[in-house]
């Protein structure tokens, strides 16, 4: 029962949190009177000596101890002596352990906030310095129109801000404070869970006792919050996976970052990318495991509850490390500019250019796609681009059509006229490059 039921080979990782919620929680029961001033400064001291061995990495972890707060107890009343024996008042592990947990999240939510910040405003210097770069956008994986590669990239700083949101948000939830709920129904005692609060920093009090013990929606928003995360960091590295391949070859993986085939000396593997996209099952996995730990449990607290550890702390580490990764990875990563424009040119991406032409001839526009789909297929049929048709070869399909026309048929420049708030060419380009850098200048 011991082994099996041992949580302090990974809960140790609060250790630091523990201490941080016992200092505040033994300062309020001394200014409540229910221990004397000198007990509050031999619990203080003491518990700064652990802090200070935690940080050194020289605290025990005794394994006779079943977990990090009993651990840290045992450790304090070896330091101590009796007065260690009144920390625990009007407190049970159950709100112990979910304070600890929620200030552990709501670091770590900080400290993912900002490695997104940090990838973003790697992606916004990367759509700058490549500008110039056209490349044909994709539908269902079929070349589908011209776009800017900086307007493909800044969709991704799209995704990542919406994280940033949905972090931003799951914070003020996680932000509140369970501590004086006791095992389930509070105490008899008279806590001041306010004075707690404010010295833990949290925003407000979990309001209901038997809820704040047994609540984890605020690990399981986490959670998801970093599943979605990690599905963008998975999306990305397919898209990096793709323009790096030998077909694609819009790409090119710098040595750094790339490895080699233990049997084929030729090979650059993206593997980075390849893990990113595998790392997200983990933490598609740690959400999909807790919810299903937290399903079905009768209320208030209870053992199951243990396992919510495991799962967020190894979705926020793999997180983190594959940020931090990408962040340092994007910038080394080299476009082919010369391939890019070889695309454009088959893949008819100008075939919309030449029926949007044809509606501001007047034309409907489902005759004017059928006009276009026509000429795409006289050009199939001939083994030619649209601009390499002649004037009579289309105006026999629409007298619309003049001279002006070849103009606009060159995929490169369609980018552009394009005229829409938030479409594929230099105009939005430039304003979500300001407007970003903008948001992105400060950490909070
Ligand atoms: N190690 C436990 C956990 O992580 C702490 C709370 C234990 N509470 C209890 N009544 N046994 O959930």
């Amino acid at each position: 029962m011991e082994a099996f039921g041992q949580s302090i080979p990974f809960d140790r990782e609060l250790a630091r949190q523990d201490v941080q919620g016992s200092l505040a929680h033994a300062e309020m029961l001394a200014s409540v009177g229910l221990i004397a001033k000198k007990d509050f400064t031999a619990i203080r001291k003491g518990l700064q000596e652990i802090r200070r061995d935690i940080e050194d990495g020289k605290f025990v972890f005794d394994p006779a101890n079943e977990d990090i707060h009993m651990s840290i107890e045992a450790d304090l009343t070896r330091r101590i002596g009796d007065a260690a024996k009144k920390l625990h008042t009007g407190r049970s592990r159950n709100d112990q352990v979910a304070t600890d947990l929620r200030l552990w999240t709501r670091e770590k939510i900080d400290a993912i906030t900002e490695r997104l910040r940090l990838l973003m405003l790697a992606f916004v210097a990367v759509a700058e310095r490549e500008r110039d770069i056209i490349i044909p956008g994709y539908t269902h994986l079929q070349r589908a129109q011209p776009v800017m590669l900086a307007h493909h990239l800044l969709a991704y700083v799209e995704m990542f801000g919406r994280d940033r949101e949905r972090l931003a948000d799951c914070r003020r939830r996680t932000n509140r404070l369970p501590l004086g709920s006791g095992a389930l129904a509070g105490s008899t005692l008279p806590l001041d869970r306010e004075l707690i609060r404010d010295r833990l920093g949290f925003d407000s009090l979990c309001e209901n006792s038997m809820d704040a013990v047994s609540d984890r929606d605020f690990v399981l928003e986490t959670l998801s919050d970093l599943a979605i995360v990690a599905i963008h960091t998975s999306r990305l590295a397919e898209d990096i996976i793709l323009w790096t391949s030998s077909e694609w070859g819009l790409a090119k993986l710098d040595d750094a970052w790339s490895t080699g085939s233990s049997i084929m000396p030729q090979k650059r593997n993206p593997d980075l990318l390849e893990l990113t996209r595998g790392k997200t099952g983990r933490v598609v996995g740690s959400l999909v495991s807790l919810l299903t730990v937290v399903k079905g449990l009768p209320m208030t607290y209870n053992r199951d509850l243990q396992e919510d550890k495991e799962p967020l702390f190894d979705a926020v580490r793999t997180v983190e490390f594959v940020l931090e990764c990408l962040t340092e990875f994007l910038p080394t990563l080299r476009f082919n500019k010369t391939r890019a424009a070889e695309m454009l040119k088959d893949g008819y991406l100008d075939a919309t250019v030449l029926a949007e032409y044809l509606v501001e001839k007047g034309l409907p526009f489902r005759s004017a796609h059928e006009v276009s789909g026509q000429l795409v297929r006289l050009g199939e049929d001939s083994g030619r681009q649209l601009g390499e048709l002649s004037l009579e070869e289309m105006r026999a399909v629409s007298t619309l059509i003049t001279n002006e026309i070849f103009k606009r048929l060159d995929p490169a420049r369609t980018p552009t006229s394009y005229a829409t708030a938030g479409a594929a060419g230099p105009r939005s380009v430039t304003k979500a490059l300001g407007g970003w850098k903008r948001k992105l200048a400060k950490k909070a």
